[in-house]
């Protein structure tokens, strides 16, 4: 376990780069990446949007010279961090110590000198930079260092894997590969940060919130933004009752309903943006859906964002996933691998329908991790007990309290390693009575299943509901095949390994054999194969016990 809370630190410690403290000669680290000790989640949240606040975003000339372009910006203020990208050109993301030096580089920016188009006048964080006069100064350089925005296909993926020689290298390098970086996690408030600015043009106390694998430790590279508009400072949701005496109140349009409030905010954001949203494509209006949202397309960062209002129970999953997946590093690896298995397999898809969502896989890992012996994580409701005053969390009638302070979960000792883990998890839902139980991670144990859904999976936050109604019963079998597949394939990895099969260092192994593209056919022939090899395994262990061996689980 130390050695892989050691790999999650340098992971982290990895992606930081181009900190530049109070000169723009001097690169520095980050504190925080200084820093071991497990954050809260509303501490990181505040954290990110203080950078994101400081912070602007440009597109660049493809050919920059760093040196002069830190000194041009550093004639504002002091700059923190600095990082370029690449998404059909190059971007830059600068971000100041001060939110002063933002308003004083706007000060100087200029409105573009159009010859054929006529810009909509609204100002934004989203500027571009270009050269003065010919682009081939003499000092400018090429080659900006650039790190990924998005992941590498999954067949590069699966060679890479198939090089390493360990399961933990394997997850190293998946980790690497897939997850949010550092930069990537900054852009993402920034983007969130830039769309506030729009909203609070009309709705100054509004704040727009991530929320999702954006914020919830489980994010890959290239997943969607989840925001929503966060209105209860103006909701009248926190007004307390005047006792007696004068008082005065605002005089505001008033709608039927709760939901009517959130269409019509949400629909004149969708409006604003389409029309003057830098950045801001392919707006589409989903006001009808159960959770009314805009969804659109960022074009500088590349996200696909869903911006919904009042949305604060999600919020308070997310807290929750976070929480979970800070509390010991296998919970991260172990979502990551499975998230990302379930991803190839055509198990979890971009497009909404019958299948299970990423969030119902996630609480499904959570839930095996809390049925380990002993448990790797506690359940919701002892986290519920740890609580204090301030953790107190009633929404839409639903308690939502959990501790939030990490320092207060005294985890027990279990010291499984991911490969037995995930070994265990494809058996234990191979063999799960779906037809019968429900998976709670409230209670950290399976219940009679309340009603008659193929997969039930109980909200966290409410229990009458079912986060994975959508999944019908031929979704199910795949999984459970898969997951049966899945047991059978990791058995052989025992012997297959480079090492073991003498064989090329790029065949397929471990974690690479996971992630290989199969289809039903393919998982139907194996299955006899894994009849066969049961059949075997039952023979080799009578062998043994005739001869006294001892037997270790495989
Ligand atoms: P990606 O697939 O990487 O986007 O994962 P995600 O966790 O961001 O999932 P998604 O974008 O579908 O949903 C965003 C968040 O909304 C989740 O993390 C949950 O907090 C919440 N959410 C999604 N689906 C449900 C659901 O069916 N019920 C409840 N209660 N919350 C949900
Ligand atoms: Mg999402």
């Amino acid at each position: 376990v130390k050695c892989l809370q050691k790999l999650d630190t340098s992971l982290r410690r990895n992606i930081v780069t181009n900190v530049v403290a109070s000169s723009a000669e001097a690169p520095q680290k980050d504190e925080t990446d200084e820093k071991e000790g497990r954050k809260s989640f509303s501490a990181v949240q505040v954290e990110r949007q203080g950078q994101a606040e400081r912070s602007v975003l440009m597109s660049c000339p493809p050919k920059i010279n760093e040196k002069k372009f830190l000194k041009y910006f550093s004639r504002h203020g002091d700059i923190k961090k600095y990082f370029f990208y690449e998404r059909n050109g190059l971007y830059a993301v600068v971000e100041f110590a001060k939110r002063e030096c933002v308003e004083s580089l706007l000060e100087a920016t200029k409105i573009p000198c159009l010859s054929n188009e006529f810009p909509m006048p609204f100002k934004s964080r989203l500027l571009s930079l270009s050269h003065y006069g010919s682009a081939a100064s003499p000092n400018q350089q090429s080659g900006q260092q650039c790190q990924p925005q998005t992941t590498i296909p999954i067949d590069q993926l699966i060679d890479r894997l198939s090089r390493k020689e360990s399961i933990d290298q394997q997850v190293t390098s998946l980790m690497e590969t897939y997850q949010l970086t550092d930069d990537n996690s900054r852009l993402r408030f920034l983007v969130c940060s830039l769309l506030q600015d729009i909203a609070a043009a009309y709705f100054p106390e509004c704040t727009i919130k991530l929320f999702g694998s954006s914020v919830n430790g489980f994010g890959k590279l290239g997943c969607d933004l989840d925001m929503f508009l966060d209105l209860d400072d103006i909701s009248g949701r926190r007004t307390k009752k005047q006792e007696s005496g004068l008082f005065l109140e605002y005089q505001l349009k008033t709608v039927s309903t709760e939901r009517v409030v959130t269409q019509r905010i949400l629909s004149f954001l969708g409006e604003c943006l389409d029309q003057f949203g830098p950045g801001c494509n392919g707006v589409q209006k989903i006001l009808n859906a159960h959770c009314p949202l805009v969804r659109f397309f960022h074009h500088p960062s590349g996200f696909q964002c869903d911006l919904t209002a009042n949305n604060r129970v999600a919020m308070k999953t997310t807290e929750l996933l976070y929480l979970y997946g800070e509390l010991d590093p296998r919970v991260r690896h172990l979502v990551f691998i499975v998230r990302c298995w379930a991803r190839v397999h055509g198990i979890t898809s971009s497009i909404s329908g019958a299948w299970i969502t990423n969030f119902s896989l996630t609480i499904m890992v959570l839930f095996f991790l809390q049925r380990r012996n002993p448990p790797i994580i506690p359940c919701l409701d002892h986290l519920k007990d740890l609580a204090g005053p301030m953790d107190n969390s009633m929404i839409e009638g639903n308690d939502c309290t959990f501790v939030s302070d990490l320092s207060k979960i005294q985890l027990q000792r279990n010291t499984e390693t991911l490969d037995q883990l995930l070994h265990e998890f494809f058996e234990f839902y191979s063999a799960f009575a779906f037809s019968k139980m429900s998976i709670d991670i409230r209670k950290g144990k399976e219940q009679i299943k309340p009603v008659k859904n193929h997969l039930h999976i109980q909200n966290p936050f409410d229990s009458s509901l079912n986060i994975s109604k959508n999944v019908n019963a031929a979704q199910l079998e795949r999984f459970v095949a898969l997951c049966q597949e899945s047991t059978w394939l990791l058995e052989q990895t025992k012997t297959n390994t480079p090492s073991g099969k003498g064989g090329s260092a790029s065949t397929p192994w471990g974690l690479a054999t996971l992630l290989q593209p199969t289809n039903v056919a393919e998982i139907k022939s194996n299955r006899k194969r894994r009849v066969g090899l049961t059949s075997d395994r039952i023979k080799g262990l009578i062998e043994s016990l005739k001869n006294g061996t001892q037997l270790k689980k495989s």
